[in-house]
């Protein structure tokens, strides 16, 4: 008897939270983020961002810690070429390799892939969230920083 699948649109609303400004995060790097006890690898690829799962789907390794690389394609039987510089992530245990843009891995891309985010790049507005202010006084000649 065959089962009948649907896919339901995911109704969990996604709070955004700062990654690095843009200008931290140029093309060819990456900047793994902990948000609310996750570990998220985020990629610029040539101008593209995508978000990663720090977790290999295989035995749990750092997968965004993993060398950014192209992959082998096949372009006709028996004959391979070197293609997709920079679209790939090795996981640095074992060595499986998934799709930055997509999740999927390459050697089983409808069955193995890792947990994507989306990435939005928005006008800072705001002062930088990085840097911890305080304010400061001067206080007959003496400057102090209220903590
Ligand atoms: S943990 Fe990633 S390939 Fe094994």
């Amino acid at each position: 008897m065959e089962q009948a699948t649907t896919e339901r649109a995911s109704t969990r609303t996604r709070e955004k939270h700062f990654v690095a400004l843009l200008r931290d995060l140029p093309p060819g790097s990456r900047k793994i983020v902990s948000i609310q006890g996750r570990s998220i690898g985020v990629f610029n690829i040539d101008g593209q961002f995508y978000a990663l799962k720090n977790s290999c789907p295989h035995q749990g390794a750092p997968l965004c810690a993993g060398r950014i690389k192209g992959t082998r394609v096949a372009t006709k039987p028996f004959e391979y070429v070197y293609a997709r510089e920079n679209e790939i992530i090795k996981c640095p245990w074992h060595g499986w390799e998934f799709e930055i843009s997509t999740g999927r891995s390459i050697f089983n891309p409808h069955r193995v892939r890792v947990q994507t985010y989306d990435v939005t790049v928005e006008a800072q507005e705001e002062p930088d969230p990085s840097i911890e202010m305080y304010p400061v006084t001067v206080e007959e000649g003496v400057v102090m920083v209220h903590v």
